[in-house]
């Protein structure tokens, strides 16, 4: 199986975790471009749902396939979330944000009863930090927070590779309009600490640690979808 077929069918796995009549969060990404596309097969049978999408581009797709789709201002509260993931651990802590989505998709999250992460086999790791760190940051004083991102890491005895996001050449600009900095970390041993750290920092809106937030993880595999709850 491909990365992209093992996806699609961790995807596909999740519409069970989606009963008739539930508000549900739209992830962002690949990954959770299948589900969209399934949870859309679904609801022109007749499966009745409302969305909330986690980026401009889930919204699009998701409204393009026929799905009803509300916001959480309308609906602050939603029962289920399903989302893609960079990284998740055997603690089901993740790393998120490599679409450059992860404030909305950690505000819809945390508005879901439960979040479903759907996953290819790469994603699970022994220990988070392999993937860049997305931080999501205001861009005035960008450097000063670049600098204060450099500090919390030192704390923790750790070092990062820092690199303020592009696309075509200029700054990535968030949906939330803020700035993206990668952090390349290799090993973060207590992403509990560096999420605490990270979000005492003025100038920091988010990061990409998930910590407590994810409930199951349904990973694609050659022999079958694995579940981890
Ligand atoms: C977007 C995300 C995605 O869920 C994450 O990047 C995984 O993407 P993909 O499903 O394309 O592998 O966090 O901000």
């Amino acid at each position: 199986m491909t990365a992209d077929q093992q996806k699609k069918a961790a995807a596909i796995a999740a519409l069970e975790y989606v009963k008739a009549g539930n508000k549900v969060g739209l992830g962002t990404g690949s990954t959770a471009n299948h589900f969209i596309e399934a949870l859309a097969e679904k609801a022109r049978g007749g499966f009745d749902v409302e969305c909330v999408a986690t980026s401009r581009a889930s919204f699009q797709l998701a409204q393009s396939l026929g799905l009803k789709m509300t916001t959480l201002e309308k609906q602050p509260h939603l029962d289920v979330t399903v989302d893609g993931a960079d990284e998740f651990d055997a603690n089901w802590q993740l790393i998120k944000g490599g679409g450059g989505a992860l404030l909305v998709e950690k505000i819809v999250a945390t508005s879901s009863r439960y979040m479903v992460v759907i996953a290819d086999q790469s994603k699970k790791v022994n220990a988070l930090g392999r993937f860049p760190l997305p931080v999501e940051v205001v861009p005035f004083g960008v450097n000063a927070t670049s600098w204060k991102i450099d500090r919390a890491l030192r704390i923790l005895d750790l070092k990062g590779k820092q690199v303020l996001r592009l696309k075509d050449g200029k700054p990535f600009v968030t949906d939330s309009g803020n700035a993206i900095i990668d952090v390349t970390i290799g090993h973060i041993p207590d992403p509990r600490r560096l999420d605490n750290l990270l979000k005492s920092i003025p100038g920091v809106v988010d990061h990409g640690l998930f910590i407590d937030i994810c409930g199951i993880v349904l990973m694609g595999t050659d022999d079958g979808v694995q579940t981890f709850r």
